[in-house]
């Protein structure tokens, strides 16, 4: 399960003191998918970081299966995200100076997963996001859909606990959008992954199992507990 308990963020900006996040209690059972929807500026990216461990909260605690993660040191808390995290963010996932298979290998070479083992594993992603002909081929040379399930792939290689995805289908249109977020949530079951999701867009909450809504970094609804 993630949980977070009382979770606030701020940030000092040239436009005063800004409170990106304020007391955000929220839980996913593990395995399930929880989308949190908002308008731009509600809070969501700042959410996603704080729960994956990209940027530490002001108040408040994150537990992840178990580890209250923000009490880890800055060594153990980058370890932890190597083993049990995946990201996809907006824009910009691949590292344009690797190949298809080796941006989805990435994650398996900092584990330092076995070479059989690991090209096993991109073969089979590859196959199941259907870009088994693009394994050579430059993230330039990719369509946006493309790139966001190569983001994708990557983001799972490693078999992560959790999967934190922040507006993954933004650059997207609906139809493919709604493709990337079918094969997440397929696969996310298949593989027992824990998934969190931000996004505007209505297509991908009307597949979630639960969806949060954020206003001004407070979190609605009766499925806040
Ligand atoms: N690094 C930062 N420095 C200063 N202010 C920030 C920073 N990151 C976010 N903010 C502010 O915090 C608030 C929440 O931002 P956040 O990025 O979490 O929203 P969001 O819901 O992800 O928006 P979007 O849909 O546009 O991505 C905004 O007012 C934003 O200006
Ligand atoms: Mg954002």
């Amino acid at each position: 399960m993630i949980r977070t308990r009382n979770l606030s963020k701020s940030y000092s900006t040239g436009r005063g003191k800004v409170q990106a996040i304020s007391d955000v209690s929220l839980f996913v059972d593990t395995g399930m998918t929880l989308t949190v929807m908002g308008k731009s500026g509600s809070g969501k990216t700042t959410l996603l970081n704080c729960i994956g461990g990209i940027e530490r909260p002001d108040t408040g605690s994150v537990e992840c299966f178990g580890v209250d993660i923000h009490a880890l040191s800055n060594r153990d808390l980058s370890l932890f995200q190597r083993r049990n995290a995946g990201f996809v963010f907006q824009a910009g996932n691949l590292l344009s100076y690797l190949t298809v298979s080796e941006n989805i290998a990435f994650p398996l070479v900092l584990n330092a997963i076995p070479n059989k083992e690991k090209d096993r594993r991109v073969l089979e992603l590859l196959e199941k996001i259907e870009l088994s002909d693009a394994a050579r081929a430059m993230p330039n040379e990719l369509s946006g859909g493309e790139a966001q399930r190569v983001a994708f792939a990557r983001a799972i290689a490693h078999c992560p606990k959790m999967l934190l995805a922040d507006e993954p289908t933004a650059s997207l249109d609906t139809e493919t959008g709604k493709n990337l977020v079918g094969l997440m949530f397929a696969l996310g079951k298949e593989e027992k992954c824990t998934i969190i999701i931000s996004t505007h867009d209505q297509e991908i909450i009307k597949l979630s199992y639960k969806s949060l809504d954020i206003r001004d970094g407070k979190v609605k609804g009766p499925e806040n507990e």
